[in-house]
């Protein structure tokens, strides 16, 4: 499995089967160093509404004639703007063209804002990919949350994705504590640098995974690793 950061919580996620790319937020991301035109893919997972993770998915939809993966109302929102989706939620697993999805507990919210109206997307969601023999945990954007163990016991995870911005995910301190609780190995720090209310040390959160005996990827934006 070859994983590509685009910037806050963009993931490109490759096999030699199929490609797919998670929470595109890339034209509206000055960091994230890409188009959504040069993205091809065969599946966009989200895992919620907000419009840094929602991003360009109805584009790269079309463009690749590919689905979005998302919970139920999101899955409806994208389906009503012309793209093909595969509605899920919660607790629930499918497996499409070689790539099996499950999505797990996010506690965040999920809505879109159209002009004054704010549209309610369903529930947030973390995501647990398996392409190519490999698992990555994508946490979406969360608290810190108990059943992180549960997530941790019951899947075999390669590498894990957290968000460590604070304010409006969790912060270091609690993605640490996370990172121990999923009995990850490897971890990418997420949502932090795009913007200064989110600015965090993600080279300092890697030596401090260290030191807990996991290994930790401060990606750049283009940046890729093999797992
Ligand atoms: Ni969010
Ligand atoms: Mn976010």
């Amino acid at each position: 499995m070859k994983i590509t950061y685009y910037g806050h919580s963009a993931l490109l996620v490759e096999s030699s089967e199929a490609a797919v790319i998670i929470d595109p937020f890339l034209s509206g991301n000055p960091k994230s160093g890409i188009s959504p035109e040069d993205i091809k893919v065969d599946a966009v997972l989200l895992t919620h509404g907000h419009s840094d993770h929602l991003g360009d998915a109805i584009e790269i939809s079309k463009n690749n004639n590919c689905p979005i993966f998302a919970v139920y109302e999101l899955a409806e929102y994208c389906q009503i703007k012309g793209a093909q989706v595969k509605h899920m939620n919660i607790g629930g697993a499918h497996t499409y063209s070689g790539i099996t999805v499950k999505y797990t507990q996010a506690f965040h919210s999920s809505s879109i804002q159209e002009g004054d109206t704010w549209i309610y997307t369903g529930q947030p969601a973390g995501i647990l990919l398996t392409l190519g023999g490999k698992t990555l945990y994508h946490a979406g954007d969360t608290a810190l949350f108990g059943d992180l163990r549960l997530i941790g016991e019951r899947n075999a995870i390669d590498i894990s994705a957290l968000p460590i911005g604070d304010m409006l995910t969790m912060g270091p301190d609690d993605a640490l504590l996370a990172a121990r609780w999923l009995r990850a190995e490897k971890v990418i720090p997420l949502h932090y640098n795009t913007f200064p209310a989110i600015a965090q040390d993600g080279a300092d959160f890697c030596d401090r995974l260290r030191q807990e005996g996991i290994e930790g990827f401060p990606l750049l934006p283009g940046e890729s690793i093999e797992v």
